[in-house]
């Protein structure tokens, strides 16, 4: 490894991360996070059922994508939340100003169809927007935050994902995200609170994480993921570039929200889609994933179904992990993990050349980890491999290709190397 000269600096700087949490939205869910399937990525606004039907916004997708959840492992690796995105609504509300679904492509309703997502044992998710129209231009819940709250909650839905389009000004978007949550929480049926308040905000004033915490589950800070690798290294650097900002707002209850894994689709190399799974355990990120899972491939769907990268980004302390230092187009991140582990995340950002070496010393964790007597070191991805058990002094070779991530897990043997009092508390109350 070139030697990591900030170090000390950047340790320091992180340390001081934790040190208030703010309390988050009081409805017991997203404890770990949110784990399910979203249409929007794959299947965007195509409302076309005649031409195409096998991939329109109806009914019959949700229904497929709820018995495949099933069928192949999806629901048992944790992915629970079958979510409907923009484009499920009727052109208008009905006579009593009630939110109705398109009914060519809902024909029986969404009661029914949360009705089957129970009967499979899984949750149902929806959008609204908190303007006057959704960002495709069907009918918004403004001015109708109870009503439609109470709509979702009669119908059975199980998570909100509550979109920023088309809101007149600043407060009205700030009120508008406030009093949604106040009705979802006024029906008195838990139901996840997906935000993008913070994304929509930012463009008039930094965001109040405090505040936002307060009243969503997770929330988007930044862009709509593309089906591209420039898309995703975006948000990488969006995130490491602000990660003194958004990295203490997250813990149970409440977390950021980088968008939908496309893992799956056209876009992502296999190197990329490993990247892009290593980033979101780090940074306990909701695993939302926007794919097609009728003709997934075996490679993408035991990426996404492995159980141990999963229990990373599941992990119960709940600390979102962070960019340690980068140097030489590589990036170094962790996350500190319960029971004293620490996860890793090695990326090769160079798009030339081949793999390269990478020299993890673990000394230089420093003051964030320390492997006081004996550690035990995995990998987990690409592949896993077993490296045995270390100790402070010990340095590996780890070979990284370009655009790939070899993620590591470090788990201690003995005493607790875990500096949880230098760092603060490990609760989130
Ligand atoms: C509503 O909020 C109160 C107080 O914050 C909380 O105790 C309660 O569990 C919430 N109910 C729901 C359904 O989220
Ligand atoms: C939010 O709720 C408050 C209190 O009921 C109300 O005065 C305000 O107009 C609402 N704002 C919006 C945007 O609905
Ligand atoms: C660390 O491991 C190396 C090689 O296994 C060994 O030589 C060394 O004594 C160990 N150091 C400590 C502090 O345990």
């Amino acid at each position: 490894m070139e030697s990591p000269s900030s170090l000390p600096a950047t340790v320091l700087l992180l340390l001081g991360l934790w040190t208030a949490r703010a309390r988050a939205l009081d409805n017991g869910l997203a404890l770990t996070p949110t784990m399910g399937w979203l249409h929007w990525e794959r299947f965007l606004c195509n409302t076309d059922c005649d031409s195409d039907p096998h991939n329109c916004i109806s009914e019959q997708l949700f229904m497929q994508m709820a018995d495949l959840m099933v069928s192949e492992g999806w629901k048992d690796a944790g992915y629970q939340y079958v979510c409907i995105d923009d484009c499920w609504l009727a052109a208008t509300r009905d006579a009593q100003n009630r939110l109705q679904p398109d009914p060519k492509r809902f024909p029986s309703g969404i009661q029914k169809l949360a009705d089957y997502v129970h009967s499979k044992g899984l949750k149902l998710g929806i959008y609204q927007d908190v303007g006057k129209q959704t960002c495709a231009g069907f009918p918004g819940s403004y001015g109708f935050y109870e009503l439609d709250a109470q709509t979702f909650a009669d119908w059975g839905i199980d998570l909100l994902k509550f979109d920023g389009c088309n809101y007149d000004t600043p407060n009205l978007l700030t009120e508008g995200y406030r009093n949604m949550s106040l009705a979802l929480n006024k029906t008195g049926r838990s139901i996840v609170y997906s935000c993008e308040w913070p994304l929509y905000m930012k463009v008039f004033k930094k965001p109040d994480y405090t505040e936002i915490r307060k009243y969503c589950n997770h929330w988007r800070n930044y862009n709509d993921i593309y089906d591209s690798w420039n898309s995703l290294k975006t948000i990488l650097d969006w995130t490491a570039q602000h990660q003194d900002m958004i990295v203490p707002a997250a813990g149970p209850g409440g977390w950021n929200d980088p968008d939908m894994l496309i893992i799956g689709n056209y876009g992502l190399s296999w190197e990329q889609q490993v990247t892009q799974m290593s980033l979101w355990a780090i940074m306990a990120a909701p695993l939302l994933m926007s794919n097609d899972l009728r003709t997934i491939d075996p490679k993408a769907k035991a990426l996404l179904q492995n159980k141990e990268v999963i229990a990373i980004n599941q992990d119960p302390l709940g600390k979102q992990g962070y960019q340690m230092i980068k140097v030489e187009d590589f990036e170094l991140w962790v996350r500190l993990l319960s029971k004293g582990a620490l996860a890793i995340a090695v990326v090769n950002r160079r798009e030339i050349g081949g793999p390269r070496n990478f020299v993890l010393i673990l000394a230089f964790l420093g003051k964030v980890w320390t492997c006081k007597q004996k550690c035990m070191i995995n990998q987990l991805l690409p592949t896993h491999k077993d490296l045995g058990l270390q100790n402070c002094t010990s340095a590996f070779d780890i070979q990284v290709n370009p655009t790939g991530t070899v993620l590591l897990k470090l788990t201690a043997i003995e005493d607790t190397p875990l500096l949880e009092n230098d760092i603060g508390t490990g609760t989130h109350g």
